[in-house]
């Protein structure tokens, strides 16, 4: 168990850019600029993202500030987090514990596609894409996808890298990298949106994404827009908490989080802008799936003129969205091995980090067909779909939702007033939020889920009916 020279020598952020930077790096990741995009594609954009807003402003964003409120007061990672407000004993540790697996599970798939995030660079930077035509390009993804050999590879690539960042500890290490990474991130974005804006499909791809058509909205989406904005907020599982746990006393924390969840989605948006415009112009479809990313764009790359470069910019882009992601979800379940098992950062850096490799395996592996083929016919999904599928729809909305009645329910009120409102200038907003995690979002997450498992029919929550179009 922890001791209290621990907490002393626990890490802490340098500046309030430091933590913030890393927070946004946590939440921007492939969610925002993978998933989001083709998520909104598949379910025909401006409703969809209206949904997806109000999930973040009702109960992601208050719910951050509930993680980021346990982790500053108990100074741990989940489980001891847990454990120091409410004792050895407490059942929520239990909860602590779902979050450290959690983060395991993601980050054990995660690696796998943000491997193709490098094998993607290079293929940009050594030009792979000009002069390929549409179908070698997308046949490229293919082989990559099937190959197990390339997938282990770059996974374990992945893997080294963000270990290599988290052993470095908190300032030297996620901050330091933070610090270079989300810059370099927001002005590759820039780049690529200012080019997104002089293309011919750009007013297109502005209308699909913000005027509200509800025809291809089905109640499957409407729950995917709520598991995506914990995924995308990194909410549900304690990586905010943990980072919470590295901030001092005086720091502002409503005030971050509404910057952290507001770049988050600046982001996700700014990724559809950039994306939409390029597809449309190119006269290809929306609705491509998981491809949208690995093959739409980078056919679209080959028509274009500047392709080349932009294409490095984007995958590059992409690769950094995902590192400073992956970082987070590692420290999570190393940190929480520091703080319940006093080890060294080094032993539970290299520990966790080759564990969740090992765990990642499988996912890597998933198509080629190679392990367990039997998996995908029994459980009707290949093991990547299953772990993203348990991680999305179960551990985080059911992590969040433990979240929100402990901080409003459970945790006594000074407490978590003073954390509220300490340094911040929005500390009036208190019983605004406290409404929220009390009622709101509990309310909302357990409806939902009601509807996803399906006590409830799912045809109640969209206008088109079962299925939609
Ligand atoms: N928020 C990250 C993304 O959008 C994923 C993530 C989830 C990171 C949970 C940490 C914890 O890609």
């Amino acid at each position: 168990m922890a001791t209290d020279s621990a907490t002393a020598s626990r890490g802490q952020w340098s500046t309030r850019g430091g933590f913030i930077l890393a927070a946004a790096g946590s939440a921007v990741g492939l969610g925002n600029i993978w998933k989001f995009p083709y998520i909104t594609g598949e379910n025909g954009g401006g409703l969809f993202v209206l949904i997806y807003l109000v999930c973040i402003a009702l109960i992601g964003l208050p719910i951050m500030i509930g993680e980021l409120i346990i982790g500053r007061r108990a100074q741990r990672s989940p489980v001891g987090a847990f454990q120091k407000l409410r004792g050895e004993q407490t059942a929520w540790r239990i909860i602590g514990w779902m979050g450290v697996l959690a983060g395991f599970i993601i980050l054990s798939y995660y690696s796998v596609v943000a491997g193709w995030t490098m094998n993607y660079v290079l293929m940009a930077l050594t030009r792979f894409f000009s002069g390929k035509s549409p179908e070698e390009i997308g046949s490229a993804f293919g082989t990559l996808y099937t190959a197990w050999d390339i997938n282990l590879f770059w996974h374990a690539a992945f893997m080294l890298t963000t270990i290599g960042i988290v052993l470095g500890g908190i300032k030297k290490g996620i901050e330091a990298w933070s610090r270079i990474l989300m810059p370099a991130l927001f002005l590759m974005m820039l780049v690529l949106l200012v080019d997104a804006v002089l293309q011919p499909g750009f007013g297109r791809a502005a209308s699909f994404v913000f005027s509200p058509n509800a025809d291809k909205l089905t109640p499957q989406g409407v729950l995917e827009a709520l598991g995506h904005s914990f995924f995308t907020l990194s909410l549900g599982m304690g990586a905010l908490l943990t980072y919470g746990s590295y901030l001092s006393k005086d720091r502002d924390l409503v005030g971050s989080s509404a910057l952290i969840s507001g770049l988050d989605t600046l982001v996700a948006l700014a990724a559809c802008l950039i994306l939409f415009p390029i597809i449309f112009s190119q006269g290809m479809a929306a609705e491509a799936g998981p491809g949208l990313v690995f093959k739409s764009m980078p056919i679209a790359f080959s028509k274009m003129t500047g392709g080349v470069l932009l294409s490095i910019l984007f995958f590059v882009l992409l690769f950094f969205a995902a590192l400073s992601s992956a970082i987070s979800l590692l420290e999570v379940v190393a940190s929480s091995f520091i703080d319940q098992l006093d080890w060294t950062r080094r032993r539970a850096v290299l520990v966790t980090g080759s564990m969740i490799f090992l765990f990642g395996v499988p996912s890597a592996l998933a198509g080629s067909g190679k392990l367990f083929p039997a998996w995908e016919k029994l459980v009707g999904k290949n093991f990547f779909d299953t772990f993203d599928y348990l991680a999305s729809n179960w551990l985080l909305p059911l992590g969040g939702l433990a979240i929100a009645i402990f901080v409003g329910w459970v945790m006594p009120d000074d407490e978590r007033r003073e954390e509220f409102t300490r340094g911040s200038k929005l500390g009036a907003l208190y019983p605004v939020w406290l409404v929220s995690v009390r009622f709101v979002a509990p309310i909302a997450i357990t409806l939902l889920w009601l509807f996803s498992v399906e006590i409830l029919p799912k045809h109640w929550l969209a206008p088109s009916g079962p299925g939609g179009h």
